[in-house]
């Protein structure tokens, strides 16, 4: 079957959050759709969802490559890495080793191994690629208790300055952006909230997020993203920030 018209999009850590409302946003006639998580979301429906484990990202990879070496042609493609992990917040010797490696495998390793199954897999086709990962202000600065995290992100900033490089080299490369989302509603900030705050002394900050109605909901995100992943110059800041876009 020819996908010649379809736009297509593949999104990490889609079950919920602001994957699922990025996943629902990006559901159209014109665009095909995939979803990847642990678990599938019932709510989604017009797209397809992958029960796939991040933290087994190799296996995760293969999958990709594998189905996009499959696929004819889409009218662009776009993967879009927004699955992440913050372990227990609190220092690294507190944490367990297997929550410290899952931090980092879903965070950095499933975003490297992901990206280049997806250019391999569509350089092919000719068509215009997009890669946006998701990223944090916490790649930027440094955050007590929360290390693993920080380092993901912060190995995702330069992974995706670093491809860019590599894609600029090219006619018609893959446009990259790690991207800042702001604060958003989601598990993972009541996970900081009810963190213990022994081993995490900005819990406050995350308390007062909440509190003051700083945080974004998961749609409000999802639609700022989608707006920024149609922006004419998306690609031109390789590390960039929605705050300040
Ligand atoms: N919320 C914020 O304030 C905030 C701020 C800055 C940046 N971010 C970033 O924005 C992105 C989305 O965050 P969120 O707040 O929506 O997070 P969330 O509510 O905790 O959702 C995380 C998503 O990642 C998936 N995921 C986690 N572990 C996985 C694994 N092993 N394999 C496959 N999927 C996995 C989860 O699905 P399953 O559990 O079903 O696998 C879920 O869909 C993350 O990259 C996060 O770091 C968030």
């Amino acid at each position: 079957m020819s996908n010649g018209k379809q736009h297509l999009f593949i999104v990490t850590g889609s079950s919920r959050g602001m994957g699922a409302a990025l996943a629902k946003r990006l559901v159209a006639p014109e665009h095909r759709v995939i979803g990847i998580a642990r678990r599938t979301a019932p709510e989604l429906t017009g797209m397809e969802q992958w029960e796939q484990d991040l933290a087994q990202p190799l296996e995760a990879a293969e999958r990709l490559q594998a189905w996009l070496t499959g696929q004819a042609p889409f009218a662009s493609a776009t993967l879009i890495n927004n699955a992440g992990v913050i372990s227990r917040p609190g220092p690294v010797e507190q944490t367990s080793l297997a929550e410290l490696s899952n931090a980092i495998r879903v965070g950095l390793e499933a975003t490297l191994l992901l990206s280049a199954a997806f250019l391999q897999g569509t350089r092919p086709w000719g068509v215009p690629l997009k890669i946006l990962n998701i990223s944090s202000g916490l790649g930027r600065r440094a955050m007590a208790g929360s290390a693993p995290y920080c380092a993901a992100k912060a190995g995702m900033d330069n992974l995706s300055a670093s491809m860019a490089l590599d894609e600029a080299a090219r006619p018609n490369g893959a446009r990259i952006v790690s991207l800042a989302p702001g604060v958003i509603d989601t598990d993972m900030q009541v996970q900081l909230r009810t963190a213990d705050p022994a081993g995490f002394p900005e819990q406050q900050r995350f308390i007062e997020f909440k509190a003051s109605g700083a945080l974004m909901s998961p749609d409000e995100a999802a639609a700022k993203l989608v707006a920024y992943l149609n922006r004419a110059d998306f690609g031109s800041q390789p590390v960039a920030d929605i705050r300040q876009a």
